[in-house]
């Protein structure tokens, strides 16, 4: 396996196996506090372990006996990075078995966000981590690489009226002490370690999933998603049993700074996708998906991100398509093209974070973990699908997950794999497929697949007559019918000359502004912002207040630095909003509006 360059611990000879966990949530001092015990998993290989930390005030390390017995262990810690944090160094003794760390958060801890009462649906404060791809470090020492696993259990104490969630089994309802006791007793990595906290509430969706929500957002939530069961069950018959007994989701705060996060047992949600007509749900089966591609097997490095989300965007499409049929998954895949090369075109056909294996040692993980890992990967499953259709993938994929179930997966490894069980079997098969090319080189392979939409073909239609000077409310018969995608389609179509009057007799016609579905609302602000459509400012400035999706934020920013005059008004706009969003946002955010020095 390549070593992982995002951790210290990536090279650490011992290994962590159990974590027990013991923290405090004071809302107060904005910190997490208590001991991490880890038991190692081979204690006698080597007589150092290395962790990894960032931002945490360690208040002692002992190591421990197989009799609990306890004393101070000699430690130290490395020089300070900006992203990757410190080596934390522990030197044991010939019994050691376990270390115990005792520890508090700062404030300011990147994984962390503390949102005040004012920043949810209810009238109580809420907590939640973000440790994808290397915030664990700043909320648990730990060896913070996809590539190591561990189980944990946990004991988590937050004030009596609010109930804590992890990554985990999870209790149903408030226990009145505010003592909660966790246990995930299947290896995970670090990036899979979540936690919140707030006034919430659970509904059953079937015997095995259920949702999770403050209270005013939980009937919405219930609505939104009661096909919850019939995804699963679908996933399962693609590509096998679901390994993780439940499978809950949880609805977060706006300022949630991702779509979703496919943390197992609990996948964390935006409440942006609370459309209330069920439109954006393949964001459910894309973090459902991750409970194969992702949590069991787990790209090796954040170079191998890939092989989490391509494989996760191919099987989210299948299991909207099994449940929705194939019109419906090939609006998707239509609009998963167009982001692909609206991406290669950002980021340079030539450049090398275009290939699907990454190279970013020295950089921060988050740099490269962009729309070529989700959308070229899945690009290259549908190509490997045309060649050898797909029963026969369906099979590889399948045996694949169960072969390297609880395992790491390098991009090395996988490319032998496909070789020694697919493309070795059938001469000319790797050159057809011209793997290389996909996996080491630029852009899009031109043996890429065209995709098309039926149903946009009407929307095409629209567009054109538009083009010619049609009026806006004749335009499109059909449109009552047209799902979100359809709209986003269209509003990606919309030429970039429209006027502000134009863009009037539109908002007259559909009602853009006053959409309450957020892709909707981001395509449409794109354009108003471009043409200085005032009568949309008050939406525009109110949704960049509240919502902390950084897929959202990022394109409406740009879209006002590029305005002239529009370098003060983003400032502006950002300044009063900045408090409101999670660190993941403000990191790219703060850098895109020349904030930070
Ligand atoms: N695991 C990712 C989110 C992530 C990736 C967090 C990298 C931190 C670093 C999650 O599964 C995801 O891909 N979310 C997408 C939604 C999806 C439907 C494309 C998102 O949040 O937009
Ligand atoms: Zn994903």
């Amino acid at each position: 396996m390549s070593p992982d360059p995002h951790s210290h611990a990536g090279t650490s000879p011992v290994r962590v196996g159990h974590l027990a966990l013991d923290l405090a949530v004071d809302f107060e001092s904005r910190t997490l506090a208590g001991t991490a015990t880890w038991q190692l998993a081979n204690p006698e290989a080597g007589r150092e372990v290395v962790l990894d930390v960032r931002d945490l005030t360690l208040d002692s390390v002992e190591r421990l006996d197989a009799a609990g017995n306890a004393a101070p262990a000699d430690h130290a810690t490395g020089p300070p990075d900006a992203v990757l944090g410190q080596a934390l160094r522990v030197a044991l003794a010939a019994d050691t078995t376990a270390l115990r760390l005792r520890y508090r958060t700062a404030p300011t801890a990147a994984a962390l966000q503390w949102l005040a009462p004012a920043q949810t649906a209810g009238t109580q404060p809420f907590l939640f981590t973000q440790s994808q791809a290397i915030l664990a470090r700043t909320w648990l020492p730990c060896q913070d690489s996809p590539g190591i696993r561990f189980t944990y259990e946990a004991t988590v104490r937050v004030p009596a009226h609010l109930l804590a969630l992890m990554s985990a089994e999870n209790p149903q309802q408030r226990n009145g002490s505010g003592t909660y006791h966790f246990r995930m007793t299947r290896p995970i990595p670090a990036y899979l370690m979540a936690l919140a906290v707030g006034d919430l509430a659970f509904a059953p969706l079937s015997g095995r999933t259920g949702v999770y929500a403050e209270l005013p957002t939980l009937p919405g939530a219930t609505h939104e998603f009661a096909d919850l069961e019939n995804m699963v069950a679908a996933a399962e018959q693609l590509y096998g049993s679901y390994r993780w007994e439940r499978y809950d989701l949880l609805v977060l705060p706006p300022s949630f700074p991702f779509g979703g996060m496919e943390n197992p047992m609990l996948t964390f949600v935006t409440p942006t996708i609370l459309a209330g007509d069920r439109s954006l749900t393949s964001l459910v089966a894309h973090e459902l998906a991750h409970s194969w591609s992702g949590n069991l097997v787990t790209n090796g490095t954040w170079n191998d991100f890939w092989l989490n989300e391509g494989f996760t965007v191919y099987f989210e499409r299948r299991i909207m398509e099994h449940l929705y049929g194939q019109d419906y998954a090939d609006m998707l895949q239509v609009l998963g093209r167009e982001a692909l090369c609206h991406t290669i075109e950002e980021i340079g056909a030539t450049s090398s974070d275009t290939h699907l294996r990454l190279h970013l040692a020295g950089r921060d993980p988050d740099e490269g973990l962009t729309e070529i890992a989700y959308e070229k990967g899945c690009a290259l499953l549908l190509t490997l699908e045309g060649l050898i259709g797909r029963p026969r993938l369906d099979a590889f994929i399948k045996a694949y997950f169960a072969r390297f179930s609880f395992e790491a997966m390098d991009t090395a490894t996988f490319l032998a794999y496909l070789r020694a069980t697919l493309l070795d079997r059938e001469p000319g098969l790797e050159s057809q497929l011209r793997l290389a090319d996909w996996v080491d080189g630029p852009g899009l392979p031109t043996n890429a697949p065209v995709v098309s939409s039926r149903r946009f073909a009407a929307v095409d239609h629209a567009l054109a007559g538009l083009e010619s000077g049609t009026a806006a409310d004749v335009l499109v018969p059909g449109a009552t019918d047209w799902s979100s995608h359809e709209w986003v389609h269209f509003l990606h179509g919309l030429p970039p000359t429209l006027t502000a009057g134009q863009l009037a007799d539109l908002d007259a016609a559909f009602g853009f502004t006053a959409s309450g579905n957020a892709e909707i609302l981001t395509a449409w602000f794109s354009h108003t912002v471009r043409a200085g459509y005032a009568a949309a400012t008050p939406a525009l400035e109110n949704f960049l207040r509240h919502v902390g999706r950084r897929k959202f934020l990022v394109p409406l920013y740009r879209a006002l630095l590029a305005t002239p005059g529009g370098t003060s008004r983003a400032r502006r706009i950002y300044a009063g909003a900045r408090a409101n969003y999670h660190s993941v946002a403000t990191g790219t955010l703060d850098a895109l509006l020349g904030t930070r020095t």
